[in-house]
């Protein structure tokens, strides 16, 4: 028989059946995801304090709304961790090592790592996780452009569950989690998360990790509710998010946003709080709600450096240093995983 070459009409029937292979798995893979995104929706909305996670938060909308908020006056956390991460960049390159690979948990658009990928030498990889999928690839193509010799592995996944990180090289593995995006779960989650970190990473490790740190309520409360309405509309988008991928009749305008700081928890709470009394509908489930009533959207602890030691230390990472800006409003810490590395 002659071989197939590209030219043959086999072989365009062939890659026309691939791709449409592909497309029935990317589909179901969709419709996956919306039914447990549905689930973790009628989940929350059934609890006494009705609420939603915020890993919803960032469907193409929300993701480009958050790079907003990065650069309001108010969101001090972005402009203090550059400042740490310029000034300690060369340290960082040092603790990364020849020819290592990166892995952002939560990469968003991918704009503090090129600090790092500056100071480090040869950097063999970059390996970004983050649920926000279209956002995502569309940053590690504005990143390839710049960093031609550094390949990029971009993962679509959420990255609290099992991560199989593809082939790597020789060089250490270095873990890179800003934006205090720890500070979204509860201690108890953010120590078991450490935790899974340092497994998915393996033996030898480091990570490299931001953490907003406690200070004046009044500086935290305008953080997350800027005089702009950004961080409302980034609140707000995930009704609209709700409506369109679970089919919910949320109405806009019957919620609104809710921003404080809770001082015996430490944490700033984000809500969406009920402007009337009403009921919101997904298929046959009804969701009743009493005027001021809210659903919890999202938490952002704010730590202590001694909170930061305990909680790696139990998490089996050891602490090599913590740098903060010279307000002390933020910190970076550097971290090590004992064992041969990779
Ligand atoms: C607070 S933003 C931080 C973005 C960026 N790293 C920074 O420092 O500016 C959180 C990022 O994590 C992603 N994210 C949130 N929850 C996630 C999850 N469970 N799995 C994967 N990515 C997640 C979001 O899509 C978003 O890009």
């Amino acid at each position: 028989m002659a071989p197939i070459s590209l030219a043959t009409p086999h072989a365009g029937s062939l890659a026309a059946s691939l791709a449409q292979s592909l497309r029935i798995a990317e589909r179901r893979a969709a419709d996956g995801a919306t039914a447990v995104f549905r689930t973790d929706v009628v989940f929350g909305l059934s609890q006494p304090q009705k609420a939603v996670p915020p890993k919803y938060f960032y469907d193409e909308t929300g993701s480009r709304l958050f790079d907003l908020i990065c650069r309001l006056p108010e969101y001090y956390p972005t402009r203090c961790e550059l400042e740490i991460l310029k000034t300690r960049a060369a340290e960082i390159g040092a603790l990364a090592g020849p020819r290592a690979s990166l892995v952002e948990f939560g990469s968003g658009s991918s704009i503090k790592v090129r600090l790092l990928l500056d100071a480090m030498d040869k950097p063999a990889a970059y390996v970004p996780i983050d649920i926000s999928g279209p956002h995502m690839r569309a940053a590690v193509a504005r990143l390839a452009e710049a960093y031609p010799g550094v390949a990029m592995v971009p993962v679509e996944a959420d990255f609290t569950q099992a991560v199989r990180l593809p082939p790597l090289g020789e060089g250490r593995r270095v873990g890179f989690f800003p934006g205090s995006t720890i500070g979204n779960f509860t201690p108890q989650a953010a120590t078991a998360f450490l935790a899974h970190v340092g497994d998915v990473l393996g033996p030898g490790s480091a990570l490299v990790i931001g953490f907003d740190l406690a200070k004046d309520h009044a500086v935290l409360e305008a953080a997350y509710d800027d005089r702009h309405g950004i961080t409302a509309a980034f609140n707000l988008n995930l009704l609209a998010r709700i409506n369109r991928e679970v089919g919910a009749d949320f109405e806009p305008g019957g919620f609104r946003h809710r921003a404080f700081f809770n001082a015996d928890e430490s944490r700033i709470e984000m809500h969406l709080e009920s402007v009337r009394k009403q009921e919101v509908c997904i298929g046959r489930h009804h969701f009743a709600f009493a005027r001021g009533e809210t659903i919890h959207t999202e938490n952002s602890y704010k730590f202590s450096a001694a909170a930061v030691l305990a909680m790696v230390r139990h998490a089996g990472w050891r602490q090599r240093v913590l740098w903060t800006d010279p307000k002390g409003w933020f910190a970076v810490a550097a971290l090590e995983r004992d064992g041969e590395g990779r």
